[in-house]
């Protein structure tokens, strides 16, 4: 068995953070996704022993989301062949509340292998590096919520515990809801970066067509559209309006505010034209 650390989903949100904190550790690393050295698919289980080849110890992250329905035979198949390759310990990243991906978290506790679940809040980072950085940057954030609060949770805090689970005792069998310290409206949230970034920034609460719509407008295929417009409706219903405890549980640390993810970000210049590459 290799000492490698096989992190599935290396260039993503959450990979990318994760290899780099390995790497300082000194700990050898296995990235995998569609183009890595060894490539590794979700659609194609063909790809899959090669990756998990002498692996004891793995990260995984699910693309496009564990919340798609067909998500649940890929993750069954995985955890079989993970199984079979004779992988020890596995830390999931998945999500609160929602039902299909709650289904693949049972595939995980179901198995033999040693689980770790993650389940963040909205990452903060989808304003200064994902999908709502160009809404902020273009002066309005739109998206179908009730009105309820969402404790945004940083991306480095979600880092910080994968890594934790990884490669120390003690996390084995423990489910980890990962929050920010704080339990913001999406008004707030906005008028947080308007004031540190100095832009005029407004928010603005749509229904779930009217979000359907926007996703179609940037290039999202009808059905994709269609689902993730339910989804996002579905994470702001209010269903997920409270604070989580697993940064705490996980790290012995209160995690970052929202006020603070702003500062770095702004600090990092996440929100001039042309951002510095986080
Ligand atoms: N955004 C949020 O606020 C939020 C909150 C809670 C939970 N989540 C969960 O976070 C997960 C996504 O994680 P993330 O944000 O860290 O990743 P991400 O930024 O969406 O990146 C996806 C990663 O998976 C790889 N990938 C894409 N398609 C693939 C395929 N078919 N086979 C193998 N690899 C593939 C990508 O690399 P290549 O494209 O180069 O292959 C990339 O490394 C989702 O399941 C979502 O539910 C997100």
């Amino acid at each position: 068995m290799s000492s490698e650390i096989l992190v599935i989903g290396a260039t993503g949100n959450t990979g990318k953070r994760i290899v780099k904190r390995l790497e300082a550790l000194g700990l050898a690393v296995r990235p995998a996704f569609r183009e890595s050295d060894i490539p590794f698919d979700w659609q194609q289980p063909a790809t899959w022993p090669a990756v998990l080849r002498d692996i004891q110890t793995a990260y995984v992250t699910y693309s496009p989301d564990l919340a798609v329905p067909s998500a649940h035979g890929v993750i069954a198949a995985f955890v079989k062949a993970a199984e079979v390759a004779g992988l020890r310990r596995l830390v999931l990243l998945s999500q609160r509340n929602q039902v299909n991906a709650q289904a693949c978290e049972q595939l995980l506790k179901d198995s033999s292998l040693a689980w770790t679940i993650l389940q963040p809040s909205w990452f903060a980072q989808n304003f200064s590096e994902g999908g709502f950085r160009d809404s902020v940057l273009a002066g309005e954030v739109t998206v179908p919520t009730s009105g309820a609060a969402e404790p945004f949770v940083d991306l480095e805090d979600v880092a910080d515990v994968a890594v934790a689970a990884l490669t120390e005792d003690g996390h084995t069998g423990r489910v980890y809801e990962l929050t920010g310290s704080d339990l913001l409206g999406w008004d707030e949230a906005v008028a947080h970066i308007a004031q540190v970034t100095g832009r005029n920034l407004s928010f603005r609460a749509c229904s779930t067509q009217d979000f359907q719509q926007i996703l179609r407008s940037v290039g999202f295929p009808e059905a994709d559209a269609a689902f993730g417009a339910t989804l996002v409706a579905q994470i702001l219903d209010g269903r997920n309006a409270r604070l989580g405890d697993g940064v705490q549980r996980a790290l012995g640390r209160e995690p970052k505010s929202f006020a603070q993810f702003c500062r770095e970000a702004q600090a990092q210049g996440c929100w001039a034209a042309e951002p510095v590459n986080a």
